[in-house]
């Protein structure tokens, strides 16, 4: 069985197989039909002991348009809140007969486990865990640079990522830092001191505490929200003393080059690491994001689950 547990886990060739099912994919959104039926049969189980919007969701969509069955756990109004462990939760998911689980954990390290305690014979999706990774939205954003900066080659090769706010507590930074690597883009982290991971140089990567500075230099500025949720609450920094250093607002838009354009994963806390005209912008793609996450979380289904190939033949063609 494979299992996408980390985006160290993909090679160059990996995530550009991923990212051209992906584009293959999200052209059946302007198609009349919009269902595949290339996991027909097969079961996901999105597992999510953490609350999330965006990525149960789409994943949910992105496992209903390849027309695979779908079951939606909670750890909130389930069996976890008598005492119930991951094991058990996990041989409970295998009785049912689930192809792929989908995980997202407040523990580091739990989707990992999943994949390799012999517990089940899924394959596992990391969907995020604690301050680890997120590796299908780090496919996403790496996706969305690549329609907006790609290279002639279709690669990210020389592109500048800025990823800007509380690196520490953050799965998409580290994730993005892994995979826009493999890519070939060079990416900076800004964040105040506090923020930053201790030996975060290892990740290859240049850090600066000074957005101002880095803003001209950037292709693309990712903005990541301060995990309050995270942190010791004496030192959970005030929105006035975090936003006039670190947030992004008009003036500091400003700064970037004409072509640069404003991600963020969400959610988003508007006011504190980005203001409400910025992310409503004609240069924010946080809403494409959005979409190119279901393509995206299709391919990685797809592709897990062997689906047969092509991904979209016999589709009509929009108007056809
Ligand atoms: N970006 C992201 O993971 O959002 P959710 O927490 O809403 O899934």
């Amino acid at each position: 069985r494979r299992h996408l547990l980390s985006a160290a886990d993909l090679s160059r060739d990996d995530a550009e197989l991923v990212l051209a099912t992906a584009q293959e994919l999200r052209s059946l959104a302007d198609r009349p039909i919009k269902k595949l039926p290339a996991l027909r049969g097969r079961t996901v189980v999105n597992l999510f002991f953490e609350d999330s919007t965006r990525t149960r969701i789409s994943f949910e969509a992105a496992a209903k348009r390849l027309s695979a069955d779908v079951i939606n756990f909670a750890a909130k109004g389930s069996s976890v809140s008598k005492g119930e462990s991951l094991k058990d939760t996990a041989l409970t998911l295998e009785a049912m007969g689930a192809d792929a689980v989908v995980c997202r954990h407040w523990a580091s390290g739990a989707p990992h486990r999943l994949a390799t305690a012999g517990w089940s014979r899924s394959c596992v999706v990391n969907a995020g865990d604690g301050t680890h990774e997120h590796p299908t939205q780090a496919l996403l954003d790496a996706f969305t640079l690549q329609r907006h900066l790609g290279t002639s080659s279709g690669g990210l090769d020389g592109r500048r990522v800025a990823i800007v706010g509380d690196v520490l507590h953050s799965r998409v930074a580290r994730s993005n830092a892994l995979l826009l690597r493999t890519l070939g883009a060079e990416v900076t982290l800004v964040a105040p001191p506090t923020l930053l991971p201790y030996g975060v140089e290892s990740w290859g990567v240049e850090t600066s505490y000074d957005l101002d500075a880095v803003l001209p230099k950037t292709d693309a500025v990712m903005m990541l929200r301060v995990q309050r949720e995270r942190m010791n609450a004496s030192y959970f920094p005030t929105v006035r003393e975090y936003s006039r250093r670190y947030g992004l607002d008009g003036r500091r838009m400003a700064k970037l080059a004409e072509h640069a354009i404003v991600m963020h994963p969400g959610p988003m806390v508007r006011g504190m690491e980005i203001t409400a005209d910025v992310a409503d912008s004609d240069r924010s793609v946080i809403v494409e994001q959005v979409t190119n996450g279901v393509a995206v979380r299709m391919a990685v289904l797809y592709l897990l689950l062997g689906g047969s190939e092509p991904a979209i033949a016999g589709v009509p063609e929009a108007g056809g």
